[in-house]
């Protein structure tokens, strides 16, 4: 099984990015923005909940996250040669619960590809993205500002977590979407 990370602020080329992996390497996307928005489209208790949060641009609590990427992994383990993770984990409890998770099914996490993108470019990428995406939070520049605050208080240090275990790939997310593909093909297949 090939399991990996993506990650990066908001507006990094994750979602972008993913669809290409994906592709390429026969793997299945979980992102847990993507799972959310189906869940409030759903109007589910989980979507409800979560709305009130991702419209302010705060992180929804990790036991959410945790749950509904468990029984993703569950649903689709067997259906492919492993997993990207986009936009999860975001804090360190999260990244503690995949590890524990994956390691009970048997599974580990082979990197961690990090995009980076300066704050001015993620800001216009944001902006750029709100004039179709329908996205509440693409709406407000304090908004998109608030969400690379908390990006970088509390989902930053997860890096860390990976660095300790000699998995953290950092990646120039600046170019065309090809260019920075091909960078992160390269560090996956490292
Ligand atoms: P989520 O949906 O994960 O949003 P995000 O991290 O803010 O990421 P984005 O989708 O905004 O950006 P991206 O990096 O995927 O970039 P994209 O490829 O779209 O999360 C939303 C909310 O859900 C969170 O705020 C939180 O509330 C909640 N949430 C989700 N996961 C959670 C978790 N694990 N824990 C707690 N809460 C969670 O690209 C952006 C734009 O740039 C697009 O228009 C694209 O076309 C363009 N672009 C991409 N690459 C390039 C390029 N190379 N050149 C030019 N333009 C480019």
């Amino acid at each position: 099984m090939l399991n990996i990370v993506l990650f990066g602020p908001p507006g990094a080329g994750k979602g972008t990015q993913t669809k290409k992996i994906i592709n390429k390497y026969n793997l299945v996307s979980l992102a847990t923005g993507d799972l959310l928005r189906t869940q409030i489209a759903k109007q589910t208790p989980l979507g409800i909940e979560a709305k009130i949060l991702m419209d302010k641009g705060e992180l929804v609590p990790d036991e959410m996250v945790i749950g509904m990427i468990k029984h993703q992994i569950e649903e689709h383990k067997n259906e492919a040669s492993g997993f990207v993770f986009d936009g999860f984990p975001r804090t360190t409890k999260q990244a503690e619960a995949l590890d524990a998770f994956l390691a009970a099914c048997g599974y580990s996490i082979n990197k961690m590809v990090a995009l980076e993108v300066g704050k001015e470019l993620l800001v216009s990428r944001l902006i750029g993205r709100g004039l179709d995406s329908g996205r509440p939070d693409d709406q407000d520049m304090k908004i998109i500002e608030h969400r690379i605050e908390v990006y970088n208080i509390s989902t930053a240090p997860v890096k860390e977590f990976y660095l300790k275990q000699n998995k953290f790939y950092s990646v120039h997310g600046v170019g065309e979407v090809e260019e920075v593909f091909n960078r992160i093909c390269e560090a996956i297949e490292k």
